[in-house]
C-alpha cells in the first residue's frame, strides 16, 4: 500500500492524525474491500480531524455562551392590531410565491430514529388515526393538495443518509411516489463523520469499514449544494426552501404567512417557534446575540436565565425552537461559495465496532463519540432572520419515543384534537367526552383541507358527527 505515491500520501495523512490503525487489517481484505476502504479514507476531512479530537473527543470544549443574551423578537401567532395589515399582505405574498412556483419542500430524514425503535426509515411510520397513512404519504398528499390549491405543485427535496437512503428510495418506488410527479422528487444523501473512541481513535465497523454516523441536520446545508439540489432548484426558479423534520405530522408544509413574512422582510433564514411549556423544556431557546438570532441549547442556558421573567410574568426566554424553517436558496449558495463551518456538537453513544484483534464488540455502555452539526446554528450567519410564533396544538407533535412523551399515541391524539378544533371553528359540532377530549376519531386528508380556513370553506360537506364515530374526510 505504501509503495505507490497515493498510498504514501494516505499513510502520511493517517500518521499525522495518529489513525494508522485504520489499515491494520488492510492486507487481509480482497481487492474490492481494499478500494472501498481507501475511498472511505480519502473522504475523511484530514484538516479537521486533529481539531475534532482535541476539542470535541478527548476534551469537551464547551462553546462559550455570550455574556449578553437578549430575547429574540418575534411575530406573534395572533397578530396585534398594528400587525393585521402586514399579516394580510404576507399571506397574499406567500400564496403568490407558491402559485408562481418559487417555493420548494425540503424534509430532513437522515436520522437513525433509535429512540422510536422502528425498523426502517422513520418516514415510513404509519401515523394517521384512521387510514394509518405514513409520514411520507401524509407529506406527499399535502404537497399534492398544495399543487391543487395553488395551481403549481412544489418540488420536494428529501435528505437521507447512507443509513437509510436505499430503503427510502425503495419505499417511494413501491408506493409509486404517492402520486407525485417523480421528476419533482429529488433524493440526496447527507455526509457522514467518523465515530471516535474516547481516546481519539477512529472506530472501525469492520476490518475494511470505518464506523461513521450522519453528520447531523446541519449537514443539509452542505449536502443541498454538493448534491446538485440547489442547482436543480435554480433551474426550476425556486427561491425559498420550506424546511421540516420527518417526525412531525402536524407540519403545515407550505405556510403562506411564514413564507410571506420571510420574503417581505428580506430574511435569509427564518424559524417558527413555540412558547415553551415550562422554563426548562428541552428545546433550543431563541435568543439575540450581537443583534443576530441564535439558538442556545436548553442545557447551555443557566437556571437563572431559564427562569427569568418579565414584569407581566412571561418568561424572558420563552421561545422554543421546533425545527421549522424557511431558507432562501441564495443563502445556501452564499454559505457554500464563501465557505462556512457550523459548530460541532458531540454526542456520547454506544458504538458497535471491532477491537484490535478484529473481534466485533457490541458495547453495553457508551464507548465513543459521534460528531454532528445543527441546522439552526446557521441562523447567526444570516444577515436577517425572522421568527414566527406558532401554536403547539396546531403544528407540533413530533414522534420521538415509542411510549410516553412525544410518542405515536400522543401524536395521534393531537391529530384528532386539531381536526376537532378545525371542524368546530367551521361551526361543526364535535362530540366531546367529560374531560373535553373528542368523543370520536377524526382524520382530515390534506386533499380535503390543509388548514382551518379550507375546512370552513367546505363546512357543508361535513356530515353530522355522533359520539363514537370514526370520520375520515377526503
Ligand atoms: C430536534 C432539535 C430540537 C427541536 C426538536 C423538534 C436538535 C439538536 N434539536 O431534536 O431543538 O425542538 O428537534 O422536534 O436538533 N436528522 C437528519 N440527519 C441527522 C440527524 C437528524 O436528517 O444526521 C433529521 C432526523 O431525520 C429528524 C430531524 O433531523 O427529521 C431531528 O432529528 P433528531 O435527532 O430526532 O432531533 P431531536 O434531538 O429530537
Amino acid at each position: 500500500m505504501s509503495e505507490t505515491v497515493a498510498g504514501r500520501k494516505i499513510m502520511e495523512q493517517l500518521l499525522e492524525c495518529n489513525q494508522q490503525h485504520l489499515l491494520a487489517f488492510y492486507d487481509e481484505l480482497n481487492y474490492g474491500k481494499k478500494s472501498q476502504l481507501i475511498e472511505q479514507i480519502n473522504d475523511l476531512d484530514f484538516s479537521a480531524i486533529p481539531g475534532w479530537i482535541k476539542n470535541h473527543v478527548k476534551a469537551y470544549k464547551v462553546l462559550p455562551i455570550p455574556e449578553r443574551l437578549d430575547p429574540a423578537p418575534y411575530y406573534p401567532a395572533r397578530p396585534t392590531a398594528d400587525l393585521k395589515h402586514k399579516y394580510h399582505e404576507a399571506v397574499r405574498c406567500g400564496r403568490q410565491l407558491i402559485a408562481d412556483g418559487k417555493v420548494a419542500g425540503f424534509v430532513v430524514a437522515g436520522g437513525q430514529g433509535t429512540r422510536l425503535g422502528f425498523d426502517g426509515p422513520k418516514g415510513d411510520y404509519p401515523i394517521t388515526p384512521i387510514r394509518n397513512k405514513t409520514l411520507f404519504r401524509l407529506f406527499a398528499e399535502s404537497i399534492l393538495a398544495t399543487g391543487a390549491k395553488y395551481g403549481a405543485c412544489p418540488p420536494w427535496y428529501i435528505m437521507t443518509s447512507p443509513l437509510n437512503h436505499a430503503a427510502t428510495v425503495e419505499i417511494f418506488k413501491a408506493n409509486d411516489y404517492y402520486g407525485l410527479d417523480r421528476s419533482k422528487v429529488f433524493f440526496f444523501q447527507q455526509g457522514t463523520n467518523p465515530n471516535f473512541s474516547f481516546d481519539g481513535k477512529i472506530l472501525m465497523a469492520d476490518k475494511g469499514v470505518i464506523s461513521t454516523s450522519p453528520d447531523g441536520h446541519g449537514g443539509s446545508l452542505k449536502a443541498l449544494y454538493k448534491s446538485g439540489a440547489i442547482d436543480d432548484m435554480k433551474k426550476r426558479g425556486i427561491e425559498y426552501i420550506s424546511y421540516w423534520q420527518v417526525d412531525n405530522p402536524l407540519i403545515h408544509v407550505f405556510d403562506p404567512l411564514f413564507i410571506g413574512l420571510h420574503a417581505m422582510d428580506g430574511a435569509e433564514m427564518s424559524s417558527k417557534a413555540l412558547i415553551k411549556a415550562h422554563p426548562t423544556e428541552k428545546v433550543g431557546n431563541f435568543c439575540l446575540v450581537d443583534g443576530r438570532v441564535t439558538v442556545i441549547e436548553y442545557s447551555d442556558l443557566s437556571d437563572e436565565q431559564a427562569h427569568r421573567r418579565n414584569a407581566d410574568g412571561s418568561l424572558v426566554f420563552e421561545l422554543g425552537s421546533i425545527a421549522i424553517h424557511i431558507i432562501s436558496r441564495t443563502f445556501v449558495e452564499k454559505l457554500n461559495v464563501e465557505g462556512f463551518a457550523l459548530p460541532i456538537h458531540r454526542a456520547v453513544k454506544k458504538i458497535p465496532h471491532i477491537d484490535q484483534a478484529g473481534r466485533q464488540v457490541k458495547p453495553e455502555k457508551p464507548n465513543g463519540i459521534k460528531l454532528e452539526t445543527f441546522v439552526f446554528d446557521a441562523l447567526p450567519l444570516a444577515e436577517r432572520s425572522i421568527i414566527l410564533e406558532t401554536l403547539r396544538e396546531e403544528e407540533f407533535a413530533p414522534i420521538k419515543n415509542a411510549t410516553g412523551d412525544d410518542s405515536p399515541e400522543v401524536t395521534r391524539r393531537m391529530m384528532i384534537e386539531r381536526a376537532a378544533n378545525w371542524l368546530e371553528a367551521a361551526g361543526v359540532k364535535v362530540p366531546r367526552k367529560a374531560d373535553g377530549s373528542p368523543d370520536c376519531v377524526l382524520e382530515i386528508a390534506p386533499a380535503f383541507a390543509l388548514n382551518r380556513e379550507d375546512v370552513a370553506a367546505r363546512a357543508c360537506d361535513i356530515p353530522v358527527i355522533k359520539p363514537g364515530d370514526r370520520l375520515y374526510l377526503e
